[in-house]
């Protein structure tokens, strides 16, 4: 059997590498060889109880989701929850349970009711979430209708401002000594000629 040259070698050892980041970046599963975990669908009548507090920790992201799911605040916001009130990629869920009603919600979180979100579904029939996380992420929706949402405009016009003043205190520092000597050359030059 002929040795295998240095270039397949190293051919090989990048294609270990990618496999290894790839199976990193797909989560427990390796994304081309296994299934999915199966959708729990629930209804209202076999859900278990929820938990609003275990709700808020999953859509905010301080609690992880059994199949790795992305936090919902990436997208959305609900009251005051999310950085800068939330993502703005989807619709802000405040005062969701009042437009739709909770059986269409658990459908839109098991992708399988009359409700179904387009940008969603992908993410979470790869990364489904389960029964007490549907129970959980609905009882913390229901808790926050009424509440007052964040007010993002001020939050993001005061860190871009205050990213502009950082930045011109970081220019103007690496600057000084620059602006320093070049005044100085300029002020001896013009001596020079007056002279
Ligand atoms: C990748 C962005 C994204 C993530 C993450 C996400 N959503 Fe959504 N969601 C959307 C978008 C966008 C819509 C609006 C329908 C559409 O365009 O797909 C939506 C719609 C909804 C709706 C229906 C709202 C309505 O009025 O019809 C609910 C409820 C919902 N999302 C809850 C959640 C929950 C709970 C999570 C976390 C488990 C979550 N979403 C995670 C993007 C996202």
């Amino acid at each position: 059997m002929p040795k295998p040259s240095k270039v397949s070698v190293r051919l090989m050892g990048i294609a270990v590498l990618a496999m290894l980041f790839l199976t990193g970046c797909g989560g427990p599963y390796f994304p081309f060889f296994e299934e999915p975990p199966a959708q729990e669908i629930v209804s209202l009548e076999n859900m278990p109880p929820g938990n609003a507090q275990n709700g808020q920790a999953l859509f905010m992201g301080k609690a992880h989701f059994e199949h790795e799911g992305p936090p919902c605040m990436g997208c959305h916001s609900v009251g005051e929850n999310g950085i800068l009130g939330g993502g703005a990629m989807g619709p802000n869920l405040t005062n969701v349970t009042a437009d739709l009603d909770q059986a269409d919600i658990l459908g839109v979180l098991s992708n399988s009711g009359p409700v179904i979100s387009p940008v969603m579904k992908p993410i979470y029939t790869d990364a489904p979430l389960t029964a007490q996380e549907q129970a959980d992420l609905l009882a913390f929706l229901e808790a926050s209708v009424g509440q007052p949402e964040a007010e993002r405009e001020g939050w993001v016009l005061g860190i871009s401002l205050g990213g502009s003043v950082f930045g011109a205190a970081v220019l103007g520092f690496i600057y000084r000594n620059r602006l320093r000597t070049v005044r100085r050359a300029l002020v001896e030059k013009a001596q020079k000629e007056s002279r």
